[in-house]
């Protein structure tokens, strides 16, 4: 099964991934993770991106599709792929499609992970930490990290908080997710593979809510194949 988490900076999209790769043994593609393991390692392309992912602007779509495409072609696919922050442009989506398409794949769900409330994602992201073990998600007042300052998943110490958590990166990347991502909610309607959920609920409610579509798709657990 392979399917799309879509939503706004902070929706949730990567603390449900991680819960579905936990779960159901998915693969979490996450542009974002991929882009920022480039910068850490210092690639060129990683220097380039730096400022851009910094200041809240999208990365071009070249960049991005090049980095999916790459990580389809390598296979291993586990029992599917969740695409975390990909696609988010008209572009990205039909690239999408292609891939799939030439990999004989296809997609069974495009969870929308609505919210409307911009103050509560800014909240969100600015009491963001993560594990830089095993990637963890925390949040200052949500879901602390434990008193012991060890992570509860890998018992790690060192923790990250990202450049562009802070409320002048929100307001530009909010922008960008509602003139350029949010089309993407149409596209997918009408191609019938919406399925939005409460992204304003507590977290393990949006699970029960995330698993719920998924375990009523007809062929749970299986990376499926159109060819
Ligand atoms: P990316 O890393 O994808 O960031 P994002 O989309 O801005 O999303 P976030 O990671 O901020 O939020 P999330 O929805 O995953 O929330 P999370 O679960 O962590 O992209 C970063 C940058 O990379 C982009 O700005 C762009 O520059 C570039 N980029 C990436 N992909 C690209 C692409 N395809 N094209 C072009 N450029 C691209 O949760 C956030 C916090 O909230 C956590 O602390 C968590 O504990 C808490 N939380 C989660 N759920 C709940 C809940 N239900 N209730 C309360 N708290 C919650």
């Amino acid at each position: 099964m392979n399917i799309i988490l879509l939503g706004p900076p902070g929706a949730g999209k990567g603390t449900q991934a991680r819960l579905l790769v936990e779960r159901l043994g998915m693969i979490q593609l996450s542009t974002g993770d991929m882009l920022r393991a480039a910068r850490r390692s210092g690639t060129e392309m990683g220097r380039r991106v730096a400022d851009v992912m910094d200041k809240g602007h999208l990365v071009t779509d070249d960049i991005v599709i090049g980095l999916i495409r790459e990580r389809l072609l390598q296979g291993d696919l586990g029992s599917g792929v969740i695409f975390d922050g990909f696609p988010r442009t008209l572009a990205q989506a039909d690239a999408l499609d292609d891939m799939l398409a030439r990999e004989g794949l296809r997609l069974d769900h495009v969870v929308e992970m609505r919210v409307n409330d911009d103050e509560a994602l800014v909240q969100r992201v600015s009491g963001r930490a993560t594990c830089a073990t095993c990637g963890e998600v925390y949040h200052d007042a949500t879901k602390p990290i434990p008193d012991d300052g060890h992570c509860t998943k890998c018992s790690g110490t060192t923790f990250n908080r990202r450049g562009d958590d802070n409320a002048d990166s929100m307001r530009t990347r909010l922008l960008a997710y509602y003139k350029e991502t949010a089309p993407l909610v149409g596209y997918y309607y009408v191609k019938r593979l919406l399925r939005p959920v409460d992204g304003m609920g507590e977290i393990d409610q949006v699970a029960q809510e995330v698993e719920g579509i998924l375990s009523a798709s007809p062929l749970p657990g299986a990376a499926v194949r159109t060819a």
